[in-house]
C-alpha cells in the first residue's frame, strides 16, 4: 500500500518526535492533540528541535521550513480521516488509548492501518474495539525518536500480513531498523528493560549505592550510554511507572512489580527531566 499521508495522535515527549521524522521523511503529517494549548506545545517541540538540526548543520534552514509546511495540526480526530496510516502515541493508559481507537476506528477511511505507539499494552485490545482488527498493528518507537533506530513491528493474532508488510515499510522508509515481536505486553525490549530499571529503583530504596554511583556503574561498567536512573528521569518517571503496572498485570512477576519509591515519585510529580526534577534536578 502506497502511504502519502500519515497521522499522529499526540505530540508529548514521543509524538513530537515521530511526527517530525515521518514530516522529515516526506510525508504529508497530521497531528492530533486534545487541546489548542497542548497543540501549541508539541508544536514547541517540533520547532525546537528542527531548529537544533539546522544549528548542527543536520537540515538546511529552507529543509526546516519544508518539514515544518508538510505538518498540520489539529485537535479533531475527524482530521486524520484520510491517512493511510495513523499511529497513536497518547498517554499510556488502557481506557484512553481503547477510547481512542474506536474514534479512530470511527473517523478514518476503510483502508488507513491504525498503530500504537504502547510500550506494554497488548495491540488485541485496541484492535478489539475496531472493526478492522486485520489492519491494527503495533509500531513502538525509542526516546529520542529522531535518533534511536529501533521500532517493534507488534503482530496481534489477528493482523493481516499485508498490514505487517506496510507496517514494516513505513518503519524502513522512516530510516528505522523494525524488529517483529508477538503481541505480548512488553514485546521485546521492556521486558528485558523494565526490570532492569526498576532494579535500580530498589538499590536506591535499600541505600546500597546512591543514584550516582549506580548509573557510573552502569555506564562505566557495561558501556551503556546512560545509566538507569538517568534513563528513568529521561523515559519518564510516571511512564515508566505506568508500564510496570501494566506488566506486573500481565505476568504476576514480582520483577515488574513497582517499586514504593517509583509510585511516591509518580503521585509526588517528580516526573524526570520533564518535570524538572527526578532521580536528579535539570
Ligand atoms: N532529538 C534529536 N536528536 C537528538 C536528541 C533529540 N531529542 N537528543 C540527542 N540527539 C542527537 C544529538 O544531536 C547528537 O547528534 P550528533 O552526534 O549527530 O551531533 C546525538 O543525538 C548524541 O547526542 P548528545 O551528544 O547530545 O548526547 P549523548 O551522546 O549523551 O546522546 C542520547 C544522547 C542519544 C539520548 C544517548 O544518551 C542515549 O542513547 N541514551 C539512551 C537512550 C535510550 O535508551 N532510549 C530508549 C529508552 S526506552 C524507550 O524509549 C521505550 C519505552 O517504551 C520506555
Amino acid at each position: 500500500m502506497a502511504i502519502t499521508q500519515v497521522g499522529v495522535v499526540g505530540c508529548g515527549l514521543m509524538g513530537s518526535g515521530i511526527a517530525e521524522v515521518a514530516a522529515r521523511s516526506g510525508y504529508a503529517t497530521v497531528v492530533r492533540e486534545v487541546s489548542a494549548e497542548l497543540v501549541t506545545k508539541g508544536r514547541g517541540r517540533i520547532e525546537k528541535s528542527t531548529a537544533t538540526a539546522v544549528e548542527k548543520g543536520k537540515l538546511t534552514a529552507a529543509q526546516r521550513q519544508e518539514i515544518l509546511g508538510r505538518m498540520r495540526f489539529t485537535t479533531a480526530v475527524e482530521d486524520l480521516a484520510g491517512c493511510d496510516v495513523v499511529v497513536e502515541a497518547a498517554t499510556e493508559n488502557p481506557a484512553l488509548k481503547k477510547e481512542l481507537f474506536a474514534a479512530l476506528d470511527r473517523a478514518c477511511k476503510p483502508e488507513t492501518i491504525l498503530a500504537s505507539n504502547t510500550s506494554s499494552i497488548p495491540i488485541i485490545e485496541l484492535a478489539a474495539v475496531t472493526r478492522r482488527p486485520e489492519q491494527v498493528v503495533g509500531l513502538h518507537f525509542f526516546n529520542p525518536v529522531p535518533v534511536m533506530k529501533l521500532v517493534e513491528v507488534v503482530k496481534t493474532i489477528r493482523v493481516g500480513e499485508a498490514a505487517i508488510a506496510t507496517a514494516r515499510a513505513f518503519a524502513e522508509s522512516l530510516g528505522k531498523r523494525p524488529i517483529l515481536a508477538k503481541d505480548r505486553a512488553g514485546f521485546v525490549v521492556n521486558v528485558l528493560l523494565v526490570p532492569y530499571l526498576l532494579e535500580a529503583v530498589r538499590l536506591v530504596e535499600q541505600g546500597v549505592a546512591s543514584p550516582e554511583d549506580i548509573d557510573e556503574g552502569m555506564r562505566l561498567g557495561c558501556g551503556y550510554p546512560m545509566g538507569p536512573l538517568q534513563l528513568l528521569d529521561f523515559v519518564g518517571i510516571d511512564t515508566t511507572f505506568y508500564i510496570a503496572e501494566i506488566l506486573f498485570e500481565e505476568f504476576k512477576n514480582p520483577h515488574y512489580a513497582p517499586p514504593t519509591l517509583l509510585r511516591q515519585m509518580t503521585i509526588a510529580g517528580l516526573h524526570g527531566r520533564k518535570s524538572g526534577k527526578g532521580f536528579y534536578s535539570y
